[in-house]
C-alpha cells in the first residue's frame, strides 16, 4: 500500500474554509468549526495544512486547563513559556500580532466542558484577529452552540461527510497496489466508508492478490474479505 495524502472532497472544502477565513472582509469574525465522525480525515488534514502553511496545530487533551493551553500555544509560536497565565497570554498575543498565523485546535471536545479554556481561544482571536479553526467530533456543533459568545464568532462551519464514491475510487486507485473492479468499488462505497476500514481492506486485498496471483479484486472477493475481517 502507498502512503499518500489524498485530496478528498472534505479536504478541498477544508482548504476553501481556511482560505475564506484568511481572506475575510474587515470586521467579519475569523473563527470556524469543523466537525464530523471519527475516521474521516479531520486530524490528517489539520496536520497536512499546518505543516504546509506554517500554521499552529494544537491537539487538546483531556483536563487541559487554560494555563496548559496557553503554554502549548506559546511553545508552538517558538517562545519559552513564562510562569503566569497573564504573561503567557501576552506572549501569545504579541507573537501572533507580529507574525500572524492560522491556529488549528484539534480534539476540541476536550475543551468544551471547561468554558474558561475554550474562551481563551475566543480572547486570542478577539485580540489578534488571527483565524482559529476548531476541530471536533460529531456533537461538537451542538455542544458549542450553547456558548453563544463563541458560536457567534464562527463565520464558517464545515461538517465532514462520509466519503463519496469518487473519494473511494481515488483511495483504491492511489493507495492500492492491486486493481478493484467497478462493482467491487461500488460495494466498498456502500459498506465501508471509514478510512481505517478501507486501509484494512486494501491490505487484505493485496495479500490475497499476491498469494493467488490475481490481477484484479472482484466484488465476490471483497465480500469474502469484509465478511471475515471487517464487519
Ligand atoms: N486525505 C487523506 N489522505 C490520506 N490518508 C488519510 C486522509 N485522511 C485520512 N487519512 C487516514 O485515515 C485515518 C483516519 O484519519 P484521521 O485524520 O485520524 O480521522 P479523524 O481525525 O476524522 O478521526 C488516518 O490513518 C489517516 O492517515
Ligand atoms: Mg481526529
Amino acid at each position: 500500500m502507498q502512503a499518500k495524502f489524498l485530496m478528498t472532497k472534505n479536504v478541498k472544502k477544508f482548504v476553501t474554509l481556511v482560505n475564506n477565513l484568511i481572506n475575510r472582509a474587515e470586521g467579519v469574525p475569523g473563527m470556524a468549526l469543523v466537525y464530523g465522525e471519527p475516521g474521516l480525515g479531520k486530524s490528517k488534514v489539520a496536520l497536512w495544512w499546518s505543516a504546509n502553511n506554517d500554521g499552529i496545530l494544537i491537539t487538546a487533551k483531556k483536563t487541559m486547563s487554560p494555563h496548559w493551553l496557553l503554554e502549548e500555544i506559546v511553545k508552538e509560536v517558538g517562545e519559552t513559556p513564562l510562569y503566569k497565565s497573564s504573561d503567557l497570554f501576552d506572549q501569545v498575543v504579541k507573537a501572533l500580532i507580529k507574525y500572524p498565523r492560522v491556529i488549528i485546535v484539534d480534539e476540541v471536545d476536550y475543551l468544551i466542558s471547561d468554558k474558561d479554556t475554550v474562551e481563551i481561544l475566543r480572547d486570542i482571536h478577539d485580540r489578534t484577529h488571527n483565524p482559529i479553526v476548531l476541530i471536533g467530533m460529531n456533537f461538537a456543533d451542538k455542544k458549542l452552540k450553547r456558548n453563544t459568545h463563541l458560536y457567534d464568532r464562527f463565520s464558517e462551519i464545515l461538517h465532514f461527510e462520509t466519503f463519496t464514491a469518487n473519494d473511494i475510487d481515488m483511495f483504491l486507485k492511489e493507495l492500492s497496489e492491486v486493481k478493484f473492479t467497478p462493482k467491487a468499488i461500488d460495494y466498498i462505497h456502500q459498506t465501508g466508508n471509514r478510512f481505517r476500514q478501507i486501509v484494512k481492506l486494501i491490505n487484505k486485498a493485496e495479500e490475497m492478490a499476491a498469494t493467488n496471483d490475481l490481477k484484479e479484486i472482484t466484488l465476490e472477493m471483497v465480500m469474502k474479505i469484509t465478511r471475515k475481517d471487517l464487519l
